[in-house]
């Protein structure tokens, strides 16, 4: 058994890979920082691999190096937030987090259910967040992008499922939890974090009882639920006051 975790030096991601070499999987990692990737002494065989997923060609390149390996659980985590006002934020900034957030998912998406689809089974879990079920001033740009992932894996799901499948497609879409991010995207979380552990356990419990959306907390499950009975301007209106609080 064998997982690939991107965005495995820190975060959720970390947590996954710690959680998941317990249960037995060896494990092919990736993130940009190799010291911490090597911290992780962890239990069974690993492969570290250092890649800037904002770059394309790393991207490809990465997947070039594992695609002849056996995997059963492919975790596209890597990820980060940009926090400010779309009109101050730098452009390069902005795109190299879509890069990251979107593309980076999208290219090994494609590409590792194409392998999962040949051999009719595999989990694929895409890490989203639940600023994808809003619209967010302040971190426009980063909400935009876990919309783009969380519409993706459905869209995904929905297909894999009228072709009978056995490959399974999950979202994880998380409220804040203690990791780096906030520290990345330069803001204070509104709400107290959740533990970082607590949300890799259970997005992966999920993932493998092949549930689509996985939404860690009753805060956030109640939040999407009543958001749909608000109307959008009025949302955007408090949502702005939410997270300029955050800076
Ligand atoms: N924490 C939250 O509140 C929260 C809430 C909802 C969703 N999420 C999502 O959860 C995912 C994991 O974030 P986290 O909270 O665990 O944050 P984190 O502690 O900052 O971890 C982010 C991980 O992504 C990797 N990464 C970032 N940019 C990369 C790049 N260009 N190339 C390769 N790896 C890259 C980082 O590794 P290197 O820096 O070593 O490259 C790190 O391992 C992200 O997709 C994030 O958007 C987080």
């Amino acid at each position: 058994m064998q997982a690939v975790i991107t965005g495995a030096s820190s975060g959720i991601g970390r947590d996954m890979a710690k959680i998941l070499s317990e249960k037995g999987y060896d494990l092919i990692l990736v993130a940009r920082r190799r010291e911490r990737l090597e911290e992780l002494k962890l239990p069974t065989k690993t492969k570290i691999f250092c890649y800037d997923l904002s770059v394309s060609e790393a991207v490809f390149e990465f997947y070039r190096q594992i695609e002849n390996e056996p995997i059963d659980v492919f975790i596209n985590n890597a990820g980060y937030g940009v926090f400010g006002s779309f009109f101050d934020n730098s452009l390069e900034d902005e795109l190299g987090m879509l890069s990251t957030n979107v593309t980076a998912v999208h290219i090994l998406t494609k590409l590792i259910l194409e392998k999962f689809q040949q051999q009719n089974r595999g989990y694929l879990l895409n890490v989203a967040s639940s600023a994808a079920f809003y619209p967010g001033p302040m971190l426009a740009a980063y909400y935009a992008t876990k919309a783009y992932v969380y519409r993706l894996t459905l869209g995904i799901y929905e297909e894999l499922r009228r072709k009978k499948s056995k490959v399974s497609v999950s979202v994880l879409c998380p409220g804040p939890v203690k990791t780096e991010f906030d520290r990345v995207a330069n803001v204070n979380f509104s709400l107290k974090g959740l533990n970082s552990m607590d949300v890799a356990e259970y997005a992966l419990k999920k993932m493998f009882r092949k549930k689509t959306v996985i939404i860690p907390g009753f805060t956030m499950k109640l939040g999407k639920f009543f958001s749909r009975f608000i109307p959008e301007k009025l949302l955007l209106f408090i949502l702005y006051y939410v997270q300029k609080k955050k800076a």
